[in-house]
């Protein structure tokens, strides 16, 4: 569950599942309807039959073909007869004149989805996006703060859409705006110790989703392993194998706390052995995630040692997700690993304005790294979505500009965001503790896992399904405690545990 928001309104964009104009149905065999291909666009129609009916299943029903406007009829009556594949390429050249596929007579009997998409349909956002809607529950899935970006970030926004530069409306460089690249090369050169160029170390992207999705796209091929380290976001599993790759998992196994202690995401470790074990000549990359969604395991520069002595070692990259390096909680430390011995040059360190800034729905991310691996992201990105919006990007330019001046004290927007949070982190601590679940103290982040094995034997199986007690246990809550608050959780929980102890 995300701590970070205390009330959650769901945005009007999240308010249903995304809905799309529905193709219309596709008419079996040769009577489906090829009818508004309009004359403007060199074509009209030609009735076969008589009556007025379109779209209609029915073997009585006129049929509807169509032909080029210029055709003579006796052409046209040739190209009727001339059967479905000269038809099929007037068609294709209609569709290609920018009709829609809803006109084609073409049958798709083929399969349709590629085959990298298989396994890969399903997603955990989507399905409680939906139900967190639906009830108007609090939303403790996803990773959004319900509170602003700072005013300096918003400000700078608008400037930018009502300054009088109306080329901030406009395409900017591909790779990144040129006034945000060069202030993350600034930070980020400053915090690895290296001197970076802005046009060629690092790139931006459409979130750090999209940086994710470069990285996998432009450095994995068939058959290589990447190494994924559980618990894990979500998206990385999928992305692996839609670019044809192999995950190997490698779990954080949990040591038990120090006596009367709750256990903290530093309890969460590698087993060095096991980790070596998963490293062999397959080995393209390592992912990682520190602070880690969902556990809030910020890794310790040891720790972070061991993977880059293996990465070394196996001549492997490394994908870092480093979205959550400024929500660290206690004093902790965020070890950058491509600062460490022989990592630079096959680190691609992965950074978010969303999570930077509380602005996730800006969808401003960047990758920082080599040129030897950049350049390969440069291509998927120029080959996918190109270009990132341009006020976004200068606004968080701006942004950067502001922390990079105030870096390390304490009136930086990253110092203020890490405060506030840490003690949102301590409420829900302290009310699921109170509440009899066991919560992991995360280090960082906006995630805290807790464990309810407690209550396994109270989460009603309706369904009489096999999901997972936790699955349901979530969804039940979802469904059944309406308040969006998180003191209505606490009271919900407290309420809850009163219940369990009895009279
Ligand atoms: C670990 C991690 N990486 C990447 C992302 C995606 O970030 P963005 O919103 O910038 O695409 C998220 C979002 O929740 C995340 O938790």
């Amino acid at each position: 569950m995300a701590f970070g928001p205390v009330r959650f309104s769901p945005p009007e964009c999240c308010s249903s599942a995304p809905t799309f104009p529905q193709p219309p149905r596709l008419l079996p065999g040769s009577q489906r309807s090829g009818r508004s291909l309009s004359d403007a666009q060199g074509w009209r129609h030609v009735c076969q039959g008589t009556g007025a009916g379109l779209l209609q299943p029915k073997a009585d029903r006129p049929r509807w073909v169509s032909v080029p406007v210029g055709v003579s009829s006796r052409s046209r009556g040739m190209l009727r007869r001339a059967g479905p594949s000269l038809r099929h390429v007037l068609l294709e050249r209609a569709n290609s004149a920018g009709h829609s596929l809803r006109f084609s007579k073409a049958k798709m009997s083929r399969p349709v989805q590629a085959r990298r998409l298989e396994g890969v349909d399903k997603n955990i956002w989507v399905e409680f996006v939906k139900l967190a809607t639906t009830h108007a529950t609090v939303n403790l899935g996803q990773g959004f703060p319900d509170f602003p970006p700072p005013d300096f970030l918003r400000e700078a926004f608008v400037r930018a859409v009502s300054g009088e530069n109306h080329m901030l409306h406009q395409y900017t460089r591909a790779f990144g705006h040129p006034p945000l690249v060069k202030i993350l090369a600034q930070f980020f050169g400053k915090l690895l110790g290296q001197e970076l160029d802005p046009l060629t170390n690092v790139m931006v992207t459409v979130g750090a989703y999209q940086a994710l999705f470069c990285c996998f796209q432009a450095l994995v091929d068939e058959g290589d392993e990447v190494i994924i380290i559980e618990p894990f976001f979500d998206c990385y599993e999928p992305m692996v194998k839609m670019a044809g790759g192999t995950p190997m998992f490698i779990p954080l196994r949990p040591k038990a706390p120090k006596a009367g202690q709750l256990m903290s995401s530093a309890d969460w470790q590698l087993d060095p052995a096991e980790l070596a074990s998963k490293f062999s000549k397959r080995t393209k990359a390592v992912v990682l995630n520190s602070p880690n969604n969902p556990l809030g395991k910020v890794f310790s520069r040891g720790e972070l040692e061991l993977i880059a002595d293996l990465c070394v070692k196996h001549d492997a990259l490394c994908i870092s997700d480093e979205v959550y390096e400024w929500l660290v909680y206690d004093g902790k430390e965020h070890v950058r690993i491509a600062s460490l011995p022989g990592m630079w040059d096959r680190t691609v360190s992965i950074g978010s304005a969303g999570k930077t800034f509380s602005a996730t729905g800006w969808k401003v991310g960047w990758t920082v790294g080599p040129t030897r691996l950049l350049q390969h992201l440069r291509t998927v990105h120029q080959n996918s979505v190109y270009h990132c919006a341009t006020a976004a990007q200068e606004a968080v330019a701006q942004g950067f500009q502001r922390e990079l001046e105030r870096l390390g004290q304490a009136d930086s927007y990253f110092a203020h965001l890490a405060r506030e949070l840490q003690g949102k982190r301590d409420r829900l601590v302290q009310s699921l503790d109170a509440a009899g679940m066991k919560p992991i103290v995360p280090e960082g982040t906006y995630f805290l896992v807790a464990d309810i094995s407690a209550f396994a034997s109270d989460v009603p199986n309706t369904t009489g399904s096999d999901e997972p007690y936790d699955s349901r246990f979530a969804k039940w809550m979802v469904k059944n405690k309406e308040d969006a608050t998180l003191k209505a959780a606490n009271d919900i929980l407290q309420k809850w545990k009163r219940e369990k102890a009895g009279p």
